[in-house]
């Protein structure tokens, strides 16, 4: 059998890891990992392919194509920030910040799909696309879960990920009769399970549960197999949605 061409971009990024881990398993996918850097435990079964989302991507993707075709399924679960992203509470915030973070993740993820969709209806393909967003493209952020830690609100954030949300009804209401599906996937917080005791992140995780009504945060796994669902046949009848994975946050 044919194997199924997957681009994940941020491929090698906690989520994007372990969706490739996944795939891979089930044997029946190329796996193009599109990313700006490799994973340090990198999947010898998975192609890397260096790629920076914030630059030239019309040509980028052009190249990638010819060299891989079209794919079947397009992920994006890049993470592209500037270097004081950190710096992106209401106090914080500078104008140049919030519009180079706005343009490097919102306007890639929306205008890389677009691509992807195009060039995808024009050999004839029927491609699934899922974008990353997050619970806090539907909710506002909970500041209590930043208490006494050095993390903050951030703008940038919740406009970037509510972009995703709406752009991804306008995706599926013009592209799915052109045999073109896409979704997003709204996660909660994730950590892997070695790093939750860690002192770093130990009052997060700890205010985190405390308020989530499932008691914890998701493991990349949890999130990774929603992605491959949105991805895959399984979820044929599904466009223009987002699937929400935060045990229950969102809920309350
Ligand atoms: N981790 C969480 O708790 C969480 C929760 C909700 C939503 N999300 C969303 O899920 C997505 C993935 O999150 P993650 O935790 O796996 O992030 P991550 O930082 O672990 O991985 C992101 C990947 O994107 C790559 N990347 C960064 N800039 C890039 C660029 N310019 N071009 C190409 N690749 C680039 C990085 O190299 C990295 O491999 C993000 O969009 C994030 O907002 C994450």
């Amino acid at each position: 059998m044919k194997k199924k061409i997957v681009f994940i971009l941020g491929g090698s990024g906690l989520i994007g890891s372990e969706v490739t881990r996944i795939l891979l398993e089930k044997k029946i996918y190329e796996i193009i990992n599109l990313d700006i850097k490799k994973n340090k435990s990198q999947n010898n079964n998975e192609i890397f392919f260096k790629f920076d989302c914030n630059n030239n991507i019309d040509n980028k993707i052009k190249r990638v194509i010819k060299k891989f075709g079209v794919p079947d399924i397009f992920i994006n679960c890049s993470y592209p920030k500037t270097r004081d992203w950190n710096k992106s509470s209401f106090k914080e915030i500078k104008y140049k910040s919030l519009n180079r973070n706005t343009k490097s993740h919102l306007i890639s993820s929306c205008y890389l799909a677009k691509l992807i969709a195009d060039e995808s209806v024009k050999k004839n393909k029927k491609c699934s696309i899922v974008l990353l967003s997050s619970i806090y493209g539907l909710v506002g952020q909970d500041a209590s879960i930043y208490r006494n830690t050095s993390i903050k609100e951030n703008m940038a954030y919740s406009i970037i990920k509510g972009g995703i949300v709406n752009f991804t009804k306008q995706m599926a209401s013009h592209y799915s009769r052109k045999g073109i599906r896409i979704n997003n996937v709204c996660p909660g917080g994730v950590i892997e399970k070695h790093k939750m005791k860690l002192k770093k992140y130990r009052n997060l995780v700890k205010n985190y549960s405390s308020r989530s009504p499932i008691g914890r945060l998701a493991e990349p796994k949890e999130i990774a197999n929603s992605i491959i669902f949105l991805s895959s046949d399984d979820s044929s009848y599904i466009t223009g949605t987002s699937l929400i994975v935060d045990g229950g946050w969102t809920a309350i």
